[in-house]
């Protein structure tokens, strides 16, 4: 139902999964709230960026967008209409009071564990007029408050069930931005769950800046990890397919490796940064973990459950990374052989331990490395979609395509799919037999039952 006086909003996420999952929140919160939502950034009433800090452009994109709003809030003015400008997320918990400094038209700064007082917190900035710099830690108050959507936007639904990370790689910002570990309860994640199901859900992606170092309250009061958490969600009625990222390799327990080999909605996919695949780099990193460690566990894993496809992030140019350590990385790429990844110039970051390092690599170098890298790993993926041709895969459709009747889904192994078809396939799970696999997606035609 629609009040009188609605006001507009503008809503743009940067970032990783957890951003998306808290803007969903937002959203809910301020349609709560009577808002709408707009895509017409020039004539919202409020403009939230949920920003990340993970690397430089990221954060500096934030400040180039915002001078564009400040002009967009100045127009609006003059034309006697207010704009609320708040900047959510990453950044926000980094830099603070820094954003007004340097951008004075922002009213309001909010973390991400403040998001349950962002109503309360525009309209006292409406009011009053004042910035407001909101970046508190208060712990699970945001999750008891926050109201999952009461229709899913898409049938692949993201569920965090746990927040922060306590380890410390001396590249990232996420231990400071995100606080450390915190992990919700089994029985506030089931309730969520049952109401993304009864919102249209039939895939859960369990999140967490460190998901597998899950170890939340379950029966009783007592401890549980992340893989019994998985097997108590996925006996829920309606939940088809669950996932789970981002996690450590240092928290891939034998528990969590076995749920691989025994819960069918798992997917048998992992995404599984290693970062490099080099021991001198990985200790510099502090990653707790050495190739050796790794390529062992991903043995394990794929003796639990032999069609596990992996994929991985890969920073390049680390400060004091020399041609051999990037050799090695592209070896453990060959030795693993990653069905996708994501791969990243080093980018110093203020107030992490390496950006003081005094070994930084040049700009060239780092381009020419990451690219040498990317064609290992696009080839490796191209491989790995051709594998499906001419295969019959079950998909979850998530949304439609472009063209008319298109519709677009995903294989268990996270491939998108094109499909062209009668009626509405959005939310189903239907066999397709794949007629064409490209490097990054694959199409095909909706078997015969
Ligand atoms: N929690 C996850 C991911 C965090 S950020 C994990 O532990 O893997 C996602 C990815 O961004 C990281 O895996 C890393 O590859 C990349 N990243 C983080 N900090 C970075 C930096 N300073 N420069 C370049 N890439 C970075
Ligand atoms: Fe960052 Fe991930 Fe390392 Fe935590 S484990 S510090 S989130 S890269
Ligand atoms: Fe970026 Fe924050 Fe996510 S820094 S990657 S939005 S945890």
């Amino acid at each position: 139902m629609q009040r009188p006086n609605t006001k507009s909003y503008y809503l743009k996420t940067f970032g990783c999964q957890m951003n998306v999952y808290d803007s969903e929140r937002m959203t809910e919160a301020l349609a709560r709230d009577g808002y709408v939502a707009t895509d017409d950034i020039s004539s919202a009433d409020l403009v939230i960026l949920n920003t990340c800090h993970i690397r430089e452009k990221a954060a500096e994109k934030v400040y180039s967008d915002l001078g564009r709003i400040r002009d967009m809030k100045d127009a609006r003015k003059r034309d006697g209409k207010e704009t609320v400008i708040a900047v959510a997320g990453c950044v926000a918990q980094a830099e603070g009071r820094e954003i007004t400094t340097r951008q004075p038209a922002v009213d309001l700064v909010i973390g991400p564990q403040s998001y349950h007082r962002l109503p309360e917190l525009i309209e006292r900035t409406s009011n009053t007029r004042e910035h407001i710099v909101e970046t508190e830690f208060p712990g699970d108050e945001k999750f008891e408050q926050m109201k999952a959507p009461r229709r899913v936007s898409s049938p692949s639904a993201f569920l965090t069930v746990q927040e922060g990370c306590d380890k410390f790689c001396t590249f990232c910002v996420v231990p400071y931005t995100r606080g450390a570990e915190f992990s919700r309860s089994l029985a506030t994640l089931e309730t969520e769950a049952r109401e993304l199901i009864a919102a249209g859900a039939k895939e859960l992606v369990l999140l967490g800046q460190n998901v597998n170092a899950y170890h939340g309250e379950g029966p009783g009061g007592r401890s549980i990890g992340l893989a019994e958490l998985i097997r108590r969600l996925a006996d829920i009625e309606g939940i088809e397919r669950i996932r789970y990222t981002t996690s450590h390799p240092r928290d891939m327990d034998a528990d969590l490796i076995a749920a691989h080999a025994d819960v069918p909605q798992l997917m048998p996919f992992l995404h599984l940064p290693v970062q490099s695949g080099s021991d001198r780099m990985l200790a510099a990193m502090n990653r707790k973990h050495r190739t050796e460690e790794y390529l062992d566990l991903i043995g394990r894993l794929r003796s639990a459950r032999p069609d596990l496809a992996l994929s991985s992030d890969f920073i390049v140019g680390f400060p004091g990374e020399t041609d051999q350590d990037a050799e090695d990385t592209l070896s453990l790429i060959r030795a693993v052989g990653f069905a996708q990844a994501f791969s990243f110039k080093y980018s110093s970051r203020p107030g992490t331990p390496a950006s003081t390092h005094e070994d930084q690599i040049p700009e060239e170098i780092k381009s020419e490395r990451l690219q040498r890298l990317q064609a290992l790993l696009d080839d490796q993926q191209a491989e790995f979609n051709a594998q499906a041709f001419g295969t019959t895969v079950p998909v979850l459709f998530e949304r439609r395509g472009r063209q008319p009747g298109e519709f677009v889904g995903r294989t268990p192994y996270l491939q998108l799919v094109h499909v062209a078809a009668e009626g509405d396939l959005v939310g189903r799970i239907a066999d397709v037999a794949v007629t064409d696999a490209r490097r990054v997606s694959l199409s095909g035609v909706i078997a015969a039952a």
